[in-house]
């Protein structure tokens, strides 16, 4: 079970239509080369996206802030993060932005190395070895690719179509995640400074327990972007 609350992002509501900021250019919907028209457009707004506007209420990226993510596997594990600031989401490496407007659905694969630093709390057991603490975190994953994936349909406002997402989807391979966790066992430093080494030197499966937490709270706020601008800009202004 997973938890979190992105309390700087307000969701978007439909009703307030905007126009297309001068950041972002249409790509022509009919183009033969549409993929590398929103490729390029992509790469050429992400900038000023990643910098936040509030007239889309997009909130800046960098560095991202997650206020709370709560990691609850059954009985055996607790890890609450707090105050995390993402870092990397600036220079993320667009690969593919594949627009189809026929069925109504996008791809995206890019990379990126993602950095988050904050504070945690963890009880319970990982790896079967029981472990506690509180304090500074830094998680980092390395080496990220990152596909995502949505789905939507048109809606009409005030004679205008929208596109309104029905499904998104983030999936993430990392080269390497790399742990470390502060004043482990009341600051025991031995303890601790093993516990660190055995989840680095073991990083694939404790990304098994505490990554998908992570990884959806990330999906939520790509999500959040991609709506704020999709759903507020009529389609024609996007897809000429
Ligand atoms: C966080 O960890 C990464 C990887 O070990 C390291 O490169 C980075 O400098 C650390 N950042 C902070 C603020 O400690």
């Amino acid at each position: 079970m997973i938890k979190f609350v992105i309390s700087s992002l307000c969701l978007v509501s439909i009703a307030s239509a905007l126009d297309l900021p001068s950041y972002i250019k249409p790509c022509k919907k009919d183009d033969p080369n549409l993929n590398d028209c929103s490729l390029k457009q992509t790469k050429l707004a992400f900038p000023f996206i990643s910098k936040g506007d509030k007239k889309f209420k997009s909130p800046p990226l960098n560095p991202l802030l997650l206020p709370l993510i709560e990691v609850d596997t059954g009985p055996n594990l607790k890890l609450k993060m707090t105050d995390l600031n993402v870092h990397g989401l600036d220079s993320i490496e667009f690969k593919e932005a594949n627009f189809d407007t026929k069925a109504n659905k996008a791809h995206f694969t890019l990379s990126a190395t993602l950095n988050f630093i904050g504070k945690y709390e963890i009880d319970g057991k990982i790896l079967v070895l029981p472990i506690t603490g509180d304090g500074n975190c830094n998680i980092t994953f390395s080496g990220g690719d990152f596909t995502y994936d949505m789905n939507w349909k048109l809606v009409e406002k005030n004679n205008k179509q929208y596109a309104q997402i029905e499904t998104y989807k983030l999936d993430m391979k990392l080269k390497r995640a790399y742990f470390h966790f502060e004043n482990l066992f009341k600051g025991d430093k031995l303890l601790g400074d093993n516990m660190n080494m055995v989840l680095n030197d073991n990083w694939e499966e404790v990304m098994k327990e505490v990554g998908p937490g992570i990884t959806h709270t990330i999906e939520v706020v790509v999500h959040n972007v991609v709506k704020a601008y999709l759903e507020q800009i009529p389609y024609r202004e996007m897809f000429v």
